[in-house]
């Protein structure tokens, strides 16, 4: 899918209020794209919806709750009353929970399953099928992470969700090929965005913790400007998985060529919760 110009195309992001969805979605609007965004904060949302308008692109935004199957359909329904189909489906939203496995709550598990997980199911089911009965092809986009396919003990239950988002990619990937559907993982290393302020930090000193890993997030995070190059680069070639960052990058190759050696190296990254 050529995506340097996406004149008329419609691009669904999910999660568009903040972070990457927001920088990818005011890039994709450069590009000549109609927007389709959501997100659950509606304060964010707006900000980028005004954002997209100043720039003299058409936009559609709704707040949405991703985890939400009955707010899903309500806002599949009205984003298909406007377009045949997507082009191009970002499933972005995304949230962090940053605690060893030791540390984690049920509740954790539970609404990150429900936001990393299913919300990414959610936003498949609802506009894939459009995109296979319109049959011109398209492409969807998936946001998992490093994490999705490297240990990362500071986020064990986080990494889990990553690993399924990796998974239910590479398995749509094969049955939407004769649909002429690419699919494709975006794996970010530390970017700095956001999410380092709002995620839960647990362990035996979370107010110590959570300064150290904001203080990483900003030394070492990659601009989600840059990012959202790579997610639109990724995307027009049909990458399966790419990871975005140098970090990512790092851990993926390292994570190939020498599996007991990323162990290792994960296992160093853990002096964040000592
Ligand atoms: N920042 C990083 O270092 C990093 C690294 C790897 C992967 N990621 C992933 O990248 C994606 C974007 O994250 P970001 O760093 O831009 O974070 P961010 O917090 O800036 O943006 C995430 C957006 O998703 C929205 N969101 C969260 N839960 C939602 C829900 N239930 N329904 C609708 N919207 C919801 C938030 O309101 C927010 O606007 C996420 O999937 C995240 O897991 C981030």
């Amino acid at each position: 899918m050529k995506l340097k110009n996406l004149n008329n195309r419609v691009v669904l992001i999910t999660g568009a209020g903040s972070g990457m969805g927001r920088a990818t979605a005011l890039l994709a609007a450069q590009r000549g794209a109609i927007l389709v965004i959501c997100d659950r904060d509606e304060a964010g949302l707006n900000e980028t919806a005004r954002a997209i308008r100043s720039l003299g692109n058409e936009v559609f935004a709704q707040t949405v709750d991703v985890t939400d199957p009955e707010a899903m359909d309500a806002f599949a329904d009205a984003v298909h009353a406007r377009f045949e189909a997507v082009d191009l489906l970002i499933n972005n939203a995304g949230i962090g929970v940053l605690a060893p496995f030791l540390h984690t709550k049920p509740e954790d598990w539970d609404r990150q399953i429900a936001v990393n997980v299913k919300g990414v199911v959610h936003g498949c089911e609802r506009f894939i099928p459009r995109m296979i009965e319109r049959g011109a092809g398209g492409q969807v986009v998936n946001v998992s992470s490093g994490a999705g396919y490297f240990p990362s003990t500071v986020m064990t239950a986080y990494s889990v969700t990553k690993f399924a988002v990796l998974g239910l990619t590479l398995n749509l990937r094969i049955e939407l090929r004769p649909h002429k559907i690419g699919v494709t993982a975006i794996c970010p290393g530390v970017m700095n965005t956001p999410i380092a302020r709002t995620s839960i930090v647990r362990g035996s000193d979370p107010d110590g913790q959570a300064a150290r890993v904001r203080s990483m997030y900003e030394r070492r995070g990659y601009p989600p400007e840059r990012a959202a190059q790579k997610v639109l680069r990724a995307a027009e070639r049909n990458r399966a998985i790419a990871p975005v960052g140098p970090d990512a990058h790092a851990m993926y190759w390292l994570n190939r060529l020498a599996p007991p050696l990323a162990r290792w190296v994960s296992a160093r990254t853990t002096h964040l919760f000592d």
